[in-house]
């Protein structure tokens, strides 16, 4: 692990994040076929048909990449979909049956609350899933179902960034799979998602690259004693997902907000 020039591991790894969800893509989108190969998630039509909901677990950022999945899925697969935090859903007595499908988001794999959720939810009959950055982790050995990788490399900095935009990359290519296998999604509509999600990296690219841009931002809100981050639909959870890096890395309160709240 070394710093290749950058000032720190975080800046690193915000500059790897095209080069990682391109990864997380390869291999997986077929736009000949119209339809996602999911290695390492065991996924039948019948099964994917006899779901009655998803229940996605997971803490802290994966919790908010949870939250945008749910919108991709509930768009693409026409499932209902229930995102809750791992600790909550541990401690408390969950509605869980074999119609549902427990998705664990984690990128160590090893979160306390979320595997003792994936267990929660295994013991009440659901089969489990994992999305994660790490082969062979202990979340990854819970999922009966199998784990769909992220393959976003190590992650050294503390607040989580490639991790994330790649289990948002996972998510998009788990919801139209669920979508193809629900009969919601036909293959040209896929076709037309997994062409949008072959020119995210470029576009990732062409954003980070804003960083000169960034800067004057960054140098206002570095003297305020709060900020607040709006956004509605699919920038809410984007919004929770921003005020918890500048609470982590800068110490300044911040808060995310639903825009029409
Ligand atoms: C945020 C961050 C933490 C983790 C959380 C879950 O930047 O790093 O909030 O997201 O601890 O960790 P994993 O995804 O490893 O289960």
């Amino acid at each position: 692990a070394e710093k290749d020039g950058h000032k720190h591991f975080m800046h690193k790894e915000i500059w790897e994040q095209p080069r990682a969800v391109a990864d997380t893509i390869r291999g997986r989108a077929s736009l000949e076929q119209g339809d996602v190969l999911l290695d390492g998630m065991e996924l039948s039509e019948g099964y994917a048909r006899g779901l009655e909901r998803i229940a996605i677990v997971a803490c802290g950022t994966s919790w908010h990449a949870g939250l945008s999945g749910r919108l991709m899925i509930e768009a693409l697969a026409r499932v209902p979909v229930e995102v809750e935090l791992a600790s909550e859903f541990r401690n408390r007595d969950p509605l869980v049956s074999e119609k549902v499908l427990c998705l664990a988001i984690s990128q160590s794999g090893e979160t306390a609350d979320t595997l003792a959720a994936v267990k929660v939810a295994r013991a009440r009959g659901a089969r489990a899933y994992a999305i994660c950055n790490v082969v062979g982790s202990a979340i990854s050995r819970e999922a009966d179902g199998g784990t769909l990788l992220t393959r976003a490399g190590p992650e050294i900095g503390v607040a989580s960034t490639k991790a994330y935009t790649t289990q948002l990359a996972a998510l998009y290519l788990l919801a139209v799979k669920l979508g193809r296998l629900r009969g919601a999604l036909s293959a040209e509509r896929a076709r037309e998602h997994l062409e949008a999600l072959r020119h995210l990296p470029s576009w990732m690219e062409q954003m980070i690259r804003q960083e000169a841009a960034v800067m004057p931002i960054a140098k206002r809100c570095a003297s305020a004693r709060d900020v607040l981050f709006l956004g509605r639909g699919g920038q809410y959870p984007v919004a929770l997902e921003g005020a918890l890096k500048l609470k982590e890395v800068s110490y300044i309160h911040a808060e995310g907000y639903a825009a029409g709240e």
